[in-house]
């Protein structure tokens, strides 16, 4: 069996608070302490987000913490690009995005790499591929062709337990939420060829902030839930409410009925509390027309926000 724990969108900056002014460590922190029963892991992983301003500051936070977790426990940490990071502040902190137990990178970027920040790492029998989705300076994602050439290469030669593949977007569509569309990766279809028939035994992104499962080219397709906030879908179709509460999925590769992907919450006594809610089409801040009667006192929990422009605008986290 190969057993992972499955992070995304830790969302810290240099300062350690998230745009939405939500103490993004201590969100960390909170979730690997409840984090600290999960038996017998090989790995931990990260689809992206890493640093809520790009910056290597805010990856080197998350890599102490993490790191520390997985030293204790002497497995690899692994983490892919999102769109919030930037691959100059994500390769000065965490290199390939492949660390060993021991700290050393462990990974093998894909050829000529420069920026980008796709690569691979065998742990145990398992193959691991990070892709990197970010698209400078926009929300949504893509991985681009010489990504596509490059993982059609490996899949070309199957491995012995499987290969599992990282990203920030998911290549998802969600019919019943129609905004997030324009925010997941855009070249589904490219993507889905090049996966089909081959050893991928799971695929884990991140992004949405919330859970969600599918498939691609017949491959389970996870999205597990963050840890800085979590995107609360009960709102009205045209608003995205972020709440406090973070996630983690524990993902089991190689079971007979694998993968199997058991999501766990933090025990944050303030989870579900409101951080923000804006338009999904203008980014604007608004006040809901009916706020649940637990939220009575939304106006006191929008100070968490800052300013209205202090958080950036057009999409998901
Ligand atoms: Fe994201
Ligand atoms: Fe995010």
């Amino acid at each position: 069996m190969t057993r992972i724990l499955h992070l995304s969108d830790t969302h810290v900056s240099a300062t350690g608070r998230d745009g939405d002014g939500v103490d993004a460590i201590a969100a960390l922190e909170r979730m690997l302490y409840d984090l600290r029963h999960v038996p017998d892991l090989d790995l931990v992983v990260v689809s992206g987000d890493i640093a809520d301003d790009g910056s290597a500051a805010g990856c080197a936070a998350v890599r102490a913490r993490i790191g520390e977790f997985a030293a204790r426990r002497r497995i690899p940490h692994i983490y892919s690009t999102g769109n919030h990071d930037d691959r100059t502040g994500f390769r000065d902190a965490l290199g390939s995005g492949h660390i060993g137990a021991d700290g050393t990178d462990i990974g093998k970027l894909i050829d000529n790499a420069g920026d980008l920040r796709a690569a691979v790492t065998p742990v145990g029998g398992l193959r691991v591929i990070t892709l990197d989705s970010l698209v400078p300076g926009e929300t949504h994602g893509v991985v681009d062709e010489r990504q596509l050439r490059w993982l059609s290469g490996l899949l070309s030669s199957p491995t012995e337990v499987g290969t599992v593949l990282v990203f920030h977007h998911p290549p998802l569509r969600f019919p019943a939420i129609p905004n997030v569309k324009r925010v997941v990766l855009q070249n589904i279809d490219e993507l889905e060829d090049v996966v089909s028939g081959t050893d991928v035994r799971a695929i884990l992104t991140g992004h949405l902030h919330f859970q969600a499962s599918g498939f691609l080219g017949g491959v389970p397709l996870w999205v597990t839930p963050g840890v800085v906030t979590r995107i609360d879908t009960t709102a009205e179709r045209h608003l995205v409410r972020g709440v406090l509460g973070a996630g983690a999925t524990v993902v089991d590769v190689t079971e007979p009925t694998a993968p199997t992907f058991h999501l766990l919450h933090a025990r944050d006594p303030r989870a579900g509390e409101e951080v923000y809610v804006y338009d999904a089409l203008t980014g604007a801040d608004v006040a809901e027309s009916e706020p649940a009667p637990s939220q009575a006192a939304t106006a006191s929990h929008r100070g968490l926000h800052g300013s209205p422009a202090a958080h950036s605008r057009g999409g998901y986290r």
